[in-house]
C-alpha cells in the first residue's frame, strides 16, 4: 500500500516526481524517496516521515536528470527508516514497489547464499537484487525485470530504472494498480490517475500480468510471457485542478464541499424523470433468478452498504445481507448463482473487497462493483460496474465518495425495483424528484457550518463521543463516529439508538457528548424517547434534526438542522454535518486531517 511514480521525458524528473508523489501521498506517508538518472548514474534521495521531508532533502541536495522513479511508503515489511524507504538500489538498478512479496524470505535466503548483501528489512529489496542478477548475466533491463518477476509470488506493481539503459523505465502490474501516462515526448507511470494529470490526461491502464517499457518517445506493452499487444489510451476527464486543494486548507474540507457536484455527476444522464426510472446502459443483470442480494465492503464503504440494506429491502423488496469483506470470504457464505453481490469501494483496490468478489464469482454469483475509480481492479473483476463520479478523493477520510455510494445504491434500488415492478412509475417519479433536489439541500446544510464550528469548539476536549441513529440512519451514526475517530483520534462509538438501554447507557454522564440523528421519519418518536434517556442521565446532547422541528430542539443542548427529504436520501443530508463536525473538532485539535496517523487511503493488503 504505497504510491509509485515514474517519469521520462524532457523536463527535470525530480520536479515531476515530487508533484506526482504529492498526489499519491494519501497511499502512504511514513517515508518517501526518488531515484533520478543522469549521464549513466542514478542518484538517490530518501527521507523518513512526510513527503515534505523529501521536498526539503531535494531542495538541499538537488538532483538533475530527465528519467526517474519515486515512491511514497506505507510500511508493511520493516519500520519506516531511511534504509527501508524506496527506491532500493543494487548494481546500478533502482526499484520502487507497491504491494507485498509473499515469498521474499525464501528468495532472500537464496540470494544471500549467492553472496548478496541486504541493506534493508523490506520485501522490495529482493527485487533490485533479482533484477541485477539477470543484468549481471547479460540481460537487458526489460528482460531482467521479466525474469525477476517470474520468481516472485504476491501482489505488486513495480517500476525499475537502470544505469545501463538511460531514458528507460520498466513497469509491471500484478494485482496492484499501474497506469501509464502518454504525453508528447514524455511518458509517466503511476499508481493512480491524479499523479499524471499535470503531464497528460491520456492513459493506458495495465492489467494483471502485463508490463510496459517507457522511453520518452513511446511505450511498449507486453505480457509477462513476452507477447506484445496494443491498447488505445483512454482520455481521463478529471482535470488537474480536481486533484488540488482549490483554496481550501485541507482536501477533506474541499471534498466535503464537492458533494453537491459529486452527486450531480453520479446521476448525470441516468435519471428518467418522466418514466420515474433510472437508465443504466448494459446492466442486464438476470434479476429473474436473483433471490438474495449481498452487499460487501470495508470501512466507510461498508457503512454505505449497511444503509443500502435498508434502501434495497424497502424499495427493491428483496432479502439483502451485508458483510464486511474481510469476514465474508472466511465464513463459507451460502452463495450460489441465485445471489447478486454488490461490492462497494471508493478506490476499487481494497484487497479484502477484491478477494470477496473473486470468491463469490467462483461460487457462481453475479457481481456488481460500485466504484469511484475507472479501470480499477474491482471494476475489472465484477460483471457490471456502477461508477460514482465523485472525482479524485485525496483526503484519507472518505466523504464525497461515501455520499456518492449512498446515491448509487438508491439509484440501483430504483432501477431494480422498476425492472421487477416493485416500484410503480408514480413512486419512481417521486424518488427521482427527491434526488434532483438533493444537491441544493446539501448546499443548505453548509449554512449550518458556523453553528457546527461553535459545537466543535465546545466539545473538542471530550475524550469520548456516542453517536445514535435508527433504521437507515444507524449506519450514518457509525460513519459519524468513524470520521471522528479517524481524524481527531477521539474515541467514538456509533449505536442503534434502541440498543442504548441494553448496555451503552452505562457510559452516559456529563462528560459524554451524544450526537443523536433524529430526522422526522417513522422512528422519530422513538428517537425522542432515546434522547430523553440520555438527558435524564446528564449526557450532553447534540441533535441533528430537520428544519422546522422545534420539539426535539427544545430538549437538547445543541442543534444542527438539515432539510427534509425522503427517508432514503436523508442519510446523505445527515452525513454532511457529521463530516463537518469531525472536521472542525480535528481542526481544533490540530491533528493531521488529510493524513491521519497510521492510516492509508487504500488498503491493498489483506
Ligand atoms: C474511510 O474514511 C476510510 N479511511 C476507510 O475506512 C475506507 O473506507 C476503507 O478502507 C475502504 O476503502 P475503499 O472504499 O477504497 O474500498
Amino acid at each position: 500500500m504505497c504510491g509509485i511514480v515514474g517519469y521520462t521525458g524532457s523536463r527535470e524528473a525530480s520536479g515531476v516526481l515530487l508533484d506526482g508523489l504529492r498526489k499519491l501521498e494519501y497511499r502512504g506517508y511514513d517515508s518517501s524517496g526518488m531515484a533520478v538518472l543522469l549521464d549513466g548514474v542514478i542518484e538517490l534521495r530518501r527521507s523518513v516521515g512526510k513527503l515534505s521531508r523529501l521536498f526539503d532533502e531535494v531542495a538541499k541536495r538537488p538532483v538533475s536528470g530527465k528519467t526517474g522513479i519515486g515512491h511514497t511508503r506505507w510500511a508493511t515489511h520493516g519500520r519506516p527508516t531511511e534504509e527501508n524507504a524506496h527506491p532500493h538500489m543494487e548494481g546500478g538498478v533502482a526499484v520502487v514497489h507497491n504491494g507485498i512479496i509473499e515469498n521474499y524470505l525464501a528468495l532472500k535466503e537464496e540470494l544471500i547464499r549467492e553472496g548478496a548483501r541486504f541493506k534493508s528489512e523490506t520485501d522490495t529489496e529482493i527485487l533490485s537484487h533479482l533484477i541485477y542478477r539477470e543484468i549481471r548475466n547479460g540481460a537487458r533491463l526489460e528482460e531482467a525485470v521479466r525474469e525477476a518477476v517470474r520468481n516472485v509470488k504476491g501482489a505488486f506493481a513495480i517500476a525499475a530504472i537502470s544505469e545501463h539503459e538511460p531514458g528507460m523505465i520498466v513497469g509491471v502490474r500484478v494485482e496492484c494498480p499501474l497506469i501509464v501516462g502518454i504525453g508528447e515526448g514524455e511518458m509517466m507511470l503511476a499508481s493512480d490517475i491524479p499523479a499524471i494529470l499535470d503531464v497528460t490526461r491520456s492513459a493506458i491502464f495495465l492489467k494483471d500480468g502485463e508490463m510496459v517499457t517507457l522511453t520518452r518517445d513511446g511505450v511498449k506493452l507486453q505480457t509477462l510471457r513476452g507477447e506484445r499487444f496494443h491498447r488505445e489510451p483512454r482520455h481521463i476527464d478529471w482535470s488537474p485542478i480536481m486533484a488540488e486543494k482549490g483554496g481550501y486548507r485541507h482536501f477533506m474540507r474541499k471534498e466535503i464541499a464537492e458533494q453537491p457536484r459529486a452527486i450531480t455527476d453520479t446521476c448525470r444522464g441516468l435519471l428518467l424523470e418522466e418514466e420515474g426510472d433510472v437508465f443504466l446502459n448494459g446492466f442486464d443483470v438476470p434479476l429473474i433468478d436473483v433471490e438474495r442480494v449481498y452487499l460487501t465492503a470495508c470501512g466507510t464503504s461498508w457503512h454505505a452498504a449497511l444503509a443500502g440494506k435498508y434502501i434495497f429491502e424497502e424499495l427493491f423488496r428483496i432479502p439483502t445481507e451485508v458483510d464486511l469483506a474481510s469476514e465474508f470470504r472466511y465464513r463459507n457464505p451460502l452463495i450460489d448463482k441465485k445471489c447478486l453481490v454488490i461490492a462497494l469501494s471508493q478506490s476499487g483496490e481494497t484487497a479484502d473487497t477484491l478477494a470477496a468478489v473473486k470468491e463469490v464469482k467462483r461460487r457462481g454469483a453475479s457481481t456488481i462493483a460500485v466504484c469511484n475509480v475507472i479501470e480499477s481492479s474491482l471494476t475489472r473483476e465484477a460483471d457490471w460496474s456502477f461508477m460514482t463520479h465523485a472525482g479524485p478523493e485525496i483526503g484519507v477520510a472518505s466523504t464525497k465518495a461515501f455520499t456518492s455510494q449512498l446515491v448509487a445504491l438508491y439509484l440501483l434500488a430504483v432501477y431494480f425495483g422498476r425492472r421487477t415492478e416493485k416500484i410503480t412509475r408514480e413512486t419512481g417519479m417521486g424518488l427521482i424528484q427527491e434526488l434532483l433536489k438533493l444537491p441544493k439541500k446539501i448546499d443548505k446544510v453548509f449554512e449550518e457550518e458556523g453553528r457546527i464550528e461553535a459545537i466543535a469548539r465546545k466539545y473538542f476536549h471530550s475524550r469520548d463521543f456516542i453517536y445514535l441513529g435508527r433504521g437507515v440512519n444507524f449506519p450514518i451514526a457509525l460513519e459519524g463516529a468513524l470520521k471522528l475517530k479517524e481524524i481527531s483520534y477521539i474515541h467514538a462509538e456509533g449505536y442503534a439508538a434502541g440498543e442504548m438501554k441494553h448496555g451503552p447507557i452505562a457510559l452516559i454522564d456529563e462528560d459524554m457528548p451524544v450526537v443523536a440523528l433524529a430526522p422526522l421519519d417513522a422512528s422519530y418518536p422513538k428517537m425522542l424517547g432515546n434522547m430523553e434517556e440520555v438527558k435524564a442521565r446528564g449526557g450532553r446532547l447534540i441533535a441533528v434534526i430537520n428544519e422546522g422541528d422545534s420539539e426535539a430542539a427544545a430538549r437538547v443542548d445543541d442543534v444542527i438542522r438539515v432539510p427534509v427529504s425522503t427517508p432514503f436520501l436523508t442519510p446523505v443530508l445527515l452525513s454532511v454535518p457529521l463530516q463537518l463536525l469531525a472536521y472542525h473538532i480535528a481542526v481544533n485539535k490540530g491533528t493531521d486531517i488529510d493524513q491521519p496517523r497510521n492510516l492509508a487511503k487504500s488498503v491493498t493488503v489483506e
